[in-house]
């Protein structure tokens, strides 16, 4: 609102007392959506004299039909935007007519926007899904997968908005037509409530008032409709919970909880139960910037004062005392996709569920779901926008609630950890009943005493390179002269374990990943057994190499890089596989077909071109020598 930004205040200060509806609006590209939200803006009267002035220049520079005001342009604010012809961001927009306010969240119709409409509806009471009978008289896969969002996002009043009638000469056939073959496909999928009401968007019919030129047409306007439809209750009559952002403890006198309330009621003397650790104790004092608070609802920002000291920290949860939620490593959710590079289960990405962020890996994919007959196939990874049903595994257990009951503490996002790029988002369904029942076995002898029996200390020794850079030669150079000094060790060699623990795995990104993340743990169990384990593979993904690094442990985690040029590998081609790559033979080969990601800050490079097998022995030797790996 360049320059308006007082009289919007002023503005909204007096809405405030009308209750508010919060939509969302979902269509494909072209489909009209701008030109609808824009009507709609307009006729709420919340545009803005100088914005109007603006309209009107602009439609007069693109020359609209009939010096028509071109609302698609209020909409499309950006000039990226413009330029593609398509909307690429969320943009939350305010409005308000006599009878209540809206906010509408403007999401993005193109395909690869999906993040974003999801993002939208995540918080929206209800969603306009428009579908152009003009384009197409079938549904669009795009309007298919809008509606089993808006579903699975747990939106259960929809809208759908029949639009650019104007162009099919108002003719109730196709209405009828359109509308059974939505109401089908939302019926499969338990939406019941659905108001289709036949539009223009372009010329205003059923926008705001009943258009006279679709008499047969008996509801609602659209309108009149988005005021007075019922909306759901307050959250301030479920249970309360409120994750903890922070701990405050500004002096040794004062120690508070600070967060924002999901839902509920929290009120002075209430018994509160604080997740994972299910302490209890009573709110003493409800701090908050204007004072302190008798009692406080969903929605505030506060500070919890307890009667005692209990441990909390960042991500805990509080809640009701007789009213918990589960707590697990292991949960059933759902999982939207929305990177360019598929999902591969087995990787560790980073989950946000509330105010806690931890390591989680997609442990099995159930099955994806396919949009156009919502039937579920059997799946290895996930592509951009394929939404599945999958288990994860998170690095500690958290407090959550399913997605049907809060829309806060059951919803999450995945993050690539090394990109920073948020890549997935999904509801959390059910926590894995095995959770709970497996413990960790304590064991008498600590793996400090094994390696010292053997006179040594554990380490993984992990060479990463091409096929054919000289990871084995040098890895079986090493273990020989490991051995004359005495050392306990072993080889893991990829050739050999692919031929019997791994031998189920082949060379796609997905079983790339599966096969590193089991290498890792058998490294590290036999690193717990007091060895030192070479291990020789590709491992060409820098996200696994991590894991396996944090898996092990800093310190006896040893990355060598065999830094081979491609050509050089391809020219010594040792088991001839280079050569039937070139030919098409071999799908996904390394430094071919499939990537090799090289490491940042390997412990040691070795220079093959420069050095003979046996200097590299000697370097690793003297590495070795130097951290206290070869001494007791
Ligand atoms: S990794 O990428 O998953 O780490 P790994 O080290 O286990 O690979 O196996 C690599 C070995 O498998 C190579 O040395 C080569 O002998 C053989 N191989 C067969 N097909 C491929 C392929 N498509 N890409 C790379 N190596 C392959």
């Amino acid at each position: 609102m360049d320059g308006s930004e007082e009289r919007l205040d002023a503005y909204l200060r007096q809405q405030e007392r009308k209750e508010l509806l919060r939509f969302i609006t979902c269509g494909s590209v072209d489909d009209g959506k701008s030109t609808l939200i824009g009507r709609l803006l307009y006729e709420g009267k919340m545009l803005f004299e100088d914005q109007l002035a603006s309209l009107k220049t602009e439609s007069a520079k693109v020359g609209t039909q009939g010096g028509e005001l071109d609302f698609a342009l209020l909409v499309d604010g950006l000039a990226a935007e413009r330029e593609q012809g398509i909307t690429i961001d969320v943009a939350y927009r305010f409005f308000a007519t006599d009878k209540r306010k809206f906010i509408v969240a403007d999401t993005p119709g193109h395909e690869q926007y999906t993040r974003n409409m999801a993002t939208g509806a995540s918080t929206a009471d209800l969603a306009i899904i428009l579908g152009d009978v003009h384009r197409s008289r079938d549904l669009l896969t795009q309007t298919r997968r809008h509606t089993y969002i808006c579903s699975m996002l747990g939106i259960r009043k929809l809208v759908l908005a029949v639009n650019k009638m104007d162009l099919v000469g108002y003719d109730q056939a196709v209405f009828s037509a359109y509308t059974a073959k939505y109401m089908a496909f939302a019926r499969q999928l338990g939406i019941e409530e659905v108001a289709c009401i036949p539009i223009s968007a372009l010329l205003g019919d059923n926008v705001v008032a009943p258009s006279p030129l679709m008499p047969w047409y008996h509801g609602p306007a659209l309108l009149p409709y988005l005021e007075t439809v019922e909306i759901a209750p307050q959250d301030e009559k479920r249970p309360f919970r409120m994750p903890v952002q922070w701990v405050n403890r500004p002096n040794a006198d004062f120690r508070g909880y600070a967060g924002t309330i999901v839902s509920g009621t929290v009120r002075e003397d209430d018994r509160v139960k604080v997740l994972p650790s299910e302490q209890e104790a009573i709110v003493k004092r409800i701090v908050t910037a204007d004072g302190n608070l008798p009692a406080a609802i969903s929605g505030q920002a506060v500070t919890l004062v307890l009667d005692r000291d209990i441990d909390v920290s960042r991500g805990d949860l509080f809640c009701d005392h007789g009213h918990s939620v589960p707590v697990a490593d292991q949960i059933v959710a759902r999982l939207l996709w929305m990177a360019p590079d598929e999902m591969l289960p087995g990787r560790t990405y980073l989950i946000k569920v509330g105010a806690t962020t931890t390591e989680v890996t997609v442990t099995s994919l159930k099955h994806r779901i396919n949009i156009n007959t919502l039937e579920h196939t059997a799946a290895k990874t996930l592509a951009l926008n394929e939404i599945g049903v999958c288990n994860l595994s998170l690095s500690k257990a958290i407090p959550f609630a399913p997605y049907a009951e809060s829309r806060e503490l059951g919803s999450f996002i995945l993050i690539d950890r090394v990109s920073n790029q948020t890549v997935g988002m999904g509801l959390l369904d059910f926590p894995l009943r095995r959770a709970t029942n497996i413990h960790w076995q304590e064991l008498d002898v600590s793996r400090e005493s094994r390696a010292s029996q053997k006179g040594q200390k554990a380490a993984v020794v992990w060479f990463t390179g091409l096929s054919g850079s000289g990871k084995s030669t040098i890895a079986v150079a090493l273990e020989k002269r490991l051995f004359s000094l005495g050392r306990h060790s072993y080889i893991l060699d990829g050739d050999n374990v692919r031929h019997g623990l791994n031998r189920d795995l082949g060379f796609t990104d997905a079983d790339r990943v599966e096969n590193i993340r089991r290498v890792a743990e058998v490294a590290r169990l036999m690193a717990d057994a007091g060895l030192v384990v070479i291990v020789s593979f590709i491992s060409p993904f820098r996200s696994e190499r991590r894991m396996a690094r944090e898996l092990i442990g800093q310190g006896e985690f040893i990355e060598i890089f065999v830094d081979t040029p491609l050509e050089v590998c391809e020219a010594r081609d040792p088991k001839g596989l280079y050569r039937k790559a070139r030919m098409g033979q071999i799908p996904n080969f390394t430094g071919i077909s499939s990537v090799y990601e090289a490491p940042e800050n390997p412990e040691i490079r070795l220079d093959t071109g420069a050095q003979s097998v046996e200097q590299s022995v000697e370097q690793l030797i003297a590495y070795l020598n130097d951290n206290g790996s070869l001494k007791a």
